[in-house]
């Protein structure tokens, strides 16, 4: 502890300290993680938080266990770049029925590999823009061939003068009566302007899509992409309902810009605007876990379609915790019927044992040549993509058991967690989620008449407070996404049983009945 204080992360073991959750964890083992206490005794806690995500079968779970063994006693390469890989490959192939199934596209899926969620969706966007690149050229060269045979015309004998609409003559107030090379520079400078714009990404408001320098620009939580925001990355944040004012022509929160190309017509030349595509993707997380958990529904995702059509860019569904069976199926978004044109995978696809993204991208929009600019040392290494086809048929096996069992534990808990927003309807404010990845909101405490809970409430800190006392005074873990700090994130195994549910509601009914009547020296107690 102290040396991961001293030498990796001061700040936020201080933090841990100050709240009780400066446990170190020496085993781990189906739901539970254990670790001493300061009389050297073993303390088993109640795991619900899954790895944020990363663990659904359980901790070390014994089948997906011995399959590493056996890839490592049989001494099979890890990494051996510039070959024909046979874990990638078998992978991308198991994946293709399903992904199939799931958005329901009938092209095959093209599989990039990664080794973390935020590069899955670095790979994702820098996609994109590849793709919105290619159409950039196209569009370059039809304005190049549109000013040659404007000139050329012109130069035998036609007439110069443009007739421009209303709208281009205030845009462009130079080019009314400007003479023929004036125009020609204009246009040919203008268009170069407007293909050079960098692209655009759409966001859902408390969207988030990681940590690194691209990525962060994606994440909404101010705290996280502030300090960065010089670095890069042109995102829009929208509600869906801002979406659809936008798709309905209502709104026009984001600028579309258009090239200007001299076109003969039946009476005369004439200035056409041709839309240039700006927005290279937008961006949804059918369950948003760090944002808050929020829960898209079938209306928003053909909100979502919408967009995407209007504004020619893919979809990108980033199911790098929504998916790979935390909702009940690989994808969550197959259950509102969204289409995505590429999939983002990370996270429990890796069977809790390793670290993998993939990003499949629907095969009509594959950039060719996208995999021999995209690649990474540790990308399709064969440890990650045997465990995680391991991992898939473990999710599949017998009609899909395990899904059931998440759907159905998923219905249970969320049951369970509505009977007791029933029974504090004053402290909890909302309870929401899909499958096994669910959140409990609070009620501001803002204005609390308790100092403390007023306090750490101001401070995005309460769900904080309450993580550590679930964890000191009933071995349970939990933990606030990090950009909500009034919600309690529970991210559940599957190896979930009703007495740990009892044994859940138990100590958060005590935890909401302290908040009922501010009772900071229980909360506090651990
Ligand atoms: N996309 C989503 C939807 C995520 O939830 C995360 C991580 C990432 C991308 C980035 O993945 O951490 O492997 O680079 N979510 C964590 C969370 C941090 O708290 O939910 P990463």
């Amino acid at each position: 502890m102290n040396h991961y204080l001293q030498y990796c992360k001061p700040s936020l073991s201080s933090a841990l300290m100050s709240i009780g959750l400066d446990k170190t964890y020496h085993r781990a083992q189906g739901q539970y993680l254990y670790y001493k206490d300061s009389h050297g005794g073993e303390k088993a806690v109640l795991d619900l938080l899954g790895g944020y995500g990363a663990v659904l079968l359980g901790h070390n779970d014994p089948a997906l266990k011995q399959r590493a063994i056996e890839l490592l006693q049989a001494d099979t390469p890890m990494h051996h770049q510039f070959s024909i890989r046979s874990g990638a490959g078998g992978l991308a192939e198991k994946l293709q029925p399903l992904l199939k199934k799931e958005t329901g596209w009938p092209d095959d899926f093209r599989c990039a590999y990664t080794s973390t969620g935020a590069e899955s969706v670095e790979i994702a966007i820098k996609h994109s823009e590849m793709i919105r690149g290619h159409k950039l050229d196209l569009l370059s060269q039809q304005s190049e061939r549109a000013l040659e045979q404007a000139a050329l015309a012109w130069e035998q004998g036609e007439e110069v003068s443009l007739s421009l609409s209303e709208e281009q003559t205030q845009a462009h107030p130079t080019l009314q009566g400007a003479s023929r090379d004036k125009l020609l520079a204009y246009i040919r400078d203008y268009n170069a302007n407007v293909l050079q714009q960098p692209p655009v990404f759409i966001a859902l408001n408390h969207a988030f899509h990681g940590k690194l320098t691209t990525s962060i620009q994606l994440t909404h939580g101010a705290m996280y992409r502030q300090p960065f925001r010089r670095l890069g990355l042109r995102t829009e944040f929208a509600s869906i309902a801002q979406l659809d004012a936008l798709c309905r022509g209502e709104e026009a929160w984001i600028a579309l810009p258009e090239l200007l190309l001299p076109k003969k017509t039946k009476s005369g030349w004439q200035l056409a605007g041709v839309p240039v595509p700006r927005v290279a993707a937008v961006l949804a997380e059918p369950v948003q876990g760090e944002g808050g958990v929020y829960v898209l529904t079938e209306s928003d995702a053909e909100v979502l379609h919408r967009v995407r059509d209007k504004l020619g860019c893919p979809l990108i569904a980033d199911e790098v915790q929504s998916g790979s069976g935390r909702c009940g199926s690989l994808l969550a978004g197959s259950q509102i019927g969204l289409k995505p044109d590429y999939v983002v995978l990370s996270k429990a696809l890796g069977a809790g044992l390793s670290k993998l993204g993939v990003v499949a991208i629907r095969s009509g929009q594959y950039a060719d040549g996208f995999d021999i600019l995209q690649s990474s040392t540790f990308a399709e290494d064969e440890m990650s993509c045997q465990l995680a086809a391991a991992y898939l048929d473990r999710l599949f096996e017998e009609e899909g058991r395990v899904l059931a069992k998440v759907r159905d534990l998923g219905e249970l808990l969320l049951g369970a967690l509505k009977g007791l927003h029933h029974r504090y309807p004053d402290v909890i404010k909302d309870i929401r989620g899909k499958g096994l990845l669910l959140g409990i909101e609070f009620h501001s405490q803002e204005n609390a008449p308790a100092h403390l809970i007023r306090t750490s409430a101001y401070q995005g800190a309460l769900g904080y407070l309450l993580t550590g006392h679930l964890l000191n005074e009933y071995g349970i873990r939990v933990a606030p996404p990090a950009s909500a700090g009034s919600v309690l994130r529970i991210e559940p195994t599957i190896l979930l049983t009703q007495p740990q549910i009892d044994e859940l509601l138990y100590a958060l009914d005590r935890v909401c009945l302290a908040m009922r009547y501010q009772d900071t020296g229980f909360l506090m107690h651990f």
